[in-house]
């Protein structure tokens, strides 16, 4: 067998195979049967159908067979839909389903595209995992297709252009929580002081992920994130919920941009917003602490804040080494 798929266009030939593809990866779910001809008749001249609607349609061959495919379809200004993911079983884990998925985003990004939208059954677990680790967040209210599967189905969106930073309600927070554990892990192993210790496991980074998003959904705290050209790399907290004698008064906490993507002004765009958000929740103060020493130190000089004081031995390194803090606070009325 060929190792690697190759993508190329769809045509309305490959029909028969996506028809097989489709009807496979639905029959991984209970209750979703495929009435061909009554709800997806489409399948039978996919690549008209998208050229139609002036899209796009990629299928992966291997050995002569499909085993992957995906499209894509202009909605309206600016935004276009990631339509038809599928590939086999046996073919997840091998990069094929990231393959697909950056065909399309680059497809519609040279055609002005600045989102992308998708939809995906609420069964389709596996599925919202790859596009949450895609950096897709749902978006808007689930939708009936009153169909013989009784579909249901979650939005997913994601800006797909330049820095973007977006406040996050309580169902983008919860789909946030594998990426953005992945970010803290990330820069927590290289070297960031945001209160855990080199190495971060995994699942204690997204124990910690989890408490902020249902923080953000009860409206203790304030939960943004922000892409860089389509991938989730930078996030920032609110933190609303302080004591009775300091409701004027907000703090910043867990500002972080993966390494990958630093110095392209993200961190920059999160407090930005995250400001804004203060002032609008009525807070005079923003405060917060740092790892003296650290690049954000030179962030928020660089952004007007004041320097309240340091405190030498304020954390510890795992060997007792201590590190230094230094407090920030910035006016915003
Ligand atoms: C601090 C951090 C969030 C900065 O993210 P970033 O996206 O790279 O920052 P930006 O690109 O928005 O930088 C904005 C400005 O901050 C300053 N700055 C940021 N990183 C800097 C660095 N390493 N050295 C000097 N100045 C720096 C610069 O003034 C920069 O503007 P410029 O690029 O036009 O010169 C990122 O380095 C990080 O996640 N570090 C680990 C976690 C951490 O320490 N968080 C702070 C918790 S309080």
């Amino acid at each position: 067998m060929n190792p690697t798929p190759v993508l190329r266009a769809g045509l309305d030939d490959d029909a028969a195979g996506f028809i097989a593809l489709v009807d496979t990866c639905w029959a991984e779910y209970p209750g979703c049967v495929m009435d061909l001809d009554g709800e997806v008749p489409e399948l039978r001249a996919l690549a008209t159908y998208y050229a139609q609607q002036n899209g796009a349609l990629w299928a992966a061959e291997q050995d002569g067979r499909v085993v992957g495919m995906v499209a894509t379809k202009p909605l309206a200004d600016g935004t276009w839909e990631l339509c038809k993911m599928y590939a086999y079983a046996n073919q997840r884990g091998t990069g094929l389903a990231q393959s697909l998925v950056a065909a399309a985003e680059t497809h519609a990004r040279s055609h002005g595209a600045t989102e992308m939208r998708l939809w995906s059954d609420t069964r389709f677990d596996r599925a919202h995992r790859f596009y949450e680790k895609s950096s897709y967040l749902r978006a808007g209210p689930i939708r009936s297709l009153n169909d013989l599967s009784n579909s249901m189905e979650f939005e997913y969106a994601k800006p797909l252009t330049g820095a973007h930073v977006q406040r996050l309600n309580a169902a983008a927070a919860v789909s946030a929580v594998p990426r953005l554990a992945a970010i803290l892990k990330d820069c927590v192993d290289a070297g960031g002081n945001l209160s855990f210790r080199a190495p971060l496991p995994q699942e204690k980074a997204a124990a910690y992920m989890r408490r902020v998003a249902s923080q953000a959904a009860r409206g203790e705290r304030i939960l943004f994130a922000a892409w860089s050209d389509g991938i989730l790399a930078g996030s920032v907290t609110l933190d609303l919920a302080l004591p009775d004698n300091q409701r004027h008064r907000a703090e910043i906490k867990k500002l972080m941009v993966a390494p990958a993507a630093r110095r392209r002004g993200l961190a920059r765009a999160l407090l930005h917003q995250a400001e804004a958000a203060a002032s609008d929740a009525g807070r005079d103060i923003l405060t917060l602490a740092t790892h003296e020493g650290g690049e954000a130190e030179h962030l928020y000089a660089a952004e007007g804040w004041q320097r309240g004081g340091s405190m030498p031995d304020y954390t510890r390194t795992a060997d007792g080494t201590p590190e230094a803090v230094v407090f920030f606070w910035k006016a915003i009325k």
